[in-house]
């Protein structure tokens, strides 16, 4: 299958897809994405990933090319091209390519890198890991200080993913200074009785945006919410645990390091939260 890929104005077949040798995400990994995923041929919280894809062009001094209405008629194109019903849009802008490397920014103007593509995932909200869970392990969090940026320099997280697997489990929960930070590519939360624990918003993670919307969902449910740090030990006494992420939504966890979590079954909180998530975003969806 050939997908229509987006660059730079240009929809194009994918093997006709050209970027620049000197282009800085290339060389620096001098750019920013945003994953937006697409239920029933729709667009789940498109507005949220437009408000983060423009708060990480500011950090970094990049242009945001486009405006939201942009962004969203360049999505929708891409889902109708591609024919996707559940799936993936990733949106990829970088600083661009300056005719050459060199670590400063390029003082002339220089045009941004914009990139779209798609994934097909028939049935991406009936993921059969909702149902059994996740197990995961903790390993340190070495990457850089500005994980609120959500930039393309993903190496530590494919090694964190890589540990995991090595480990025959699901994913890894960075661990900095005796706390957790979050998963490899999603926010991490325990919960204990009626109360969802999870790391506050800082510099140090993601300000994931399932994870503004579930906190939401869950104050109005009538759970308490505790933003604060918390421990792999206080993971292990937990009831349950999850994660969420543009792609996984709401996903149990059921063990880390080996230690059952709770039953180390999928309990009944987390299932009901997915299911307001999903429900509620499907309704929201553009
Ligand atoms: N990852 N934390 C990290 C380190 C992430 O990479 C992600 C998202 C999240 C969750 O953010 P959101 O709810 O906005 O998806 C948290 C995406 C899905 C990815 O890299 O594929």
């Amino acid at each position: 299958m050939t997908r229509t890929v987006y660059v730079n104005g240009d929809y194009l077949p994918e093997t006709e897809a050209r970027v620049s040798v000197f282009d800085r995400g290339f060389l620096m990994a001098d750019g920013i994405y945003e994953v937006t995923s697409v239920l029933d041929g729709k667009l789940i919280d498109f507005a949220g990933h437009c408000v983060r894809l423009d708060r990480s062009c500011r950090e970094l001094d990049m242009k945001n090319p486009h405006s939201q209405d942009e962004w969203l008629a360049i999505h929708r194109e891409m889902v109708a091209r591609n024919g996707i019903t559940d799936g993936l849009v990733y949106l990829q802008v970088t600083r661009g390519n300056p005719g050459d490397r060199d670590f400063a920014y390029p003082s002339v103007d220089v045009e941004p890198t914009v990139v779209l593509f798609t994934q097909s995932k028939p049935g991406l909200a009936d993921s059969p890991a909702a149902k059994t869970g996740w197990r995961v392990i903790s390993i340190p969090d070495e990457r850089w200080g500005r994980r609120d940026i959500k930039t393309v320099q993903l190496l530590y997280p494919s090694m964190g993913k890589m540990m995991a697997k090595k480990a025959g489990v699901d994913d890894a929960w960075f661990v900095e200074d005796g706390f957790v930070t979050e998963g490899t590519s999603n926010n991490a939360y325990i919960v204990k009785g009626n109360r969802i624990v999870t790391r506050a918003l800082s510099n140090n993670i993601l300000h994931g945006i399932t994870r503004a919307a579930v906190l939401r969902f869950a104050a109005e449910a009538q759970m308490e919410v505790e933003e604060r740090s918390f421990t792999i030990d206080e993971a292990k006494a937990a009831d349950e645990a999850f994660i969420t992420s543009a792609s996984a939504f709401v996903m149990p966890v059921i063990e880390v390091d080996g230690a059952a979590i709770g039953s180390g079954k999928v309990g009944n909180v987390v299932p009901r939260l997915r299911e307001i998530y999903l429900d509620e975003m499907r309704k929201a969806a553009v």
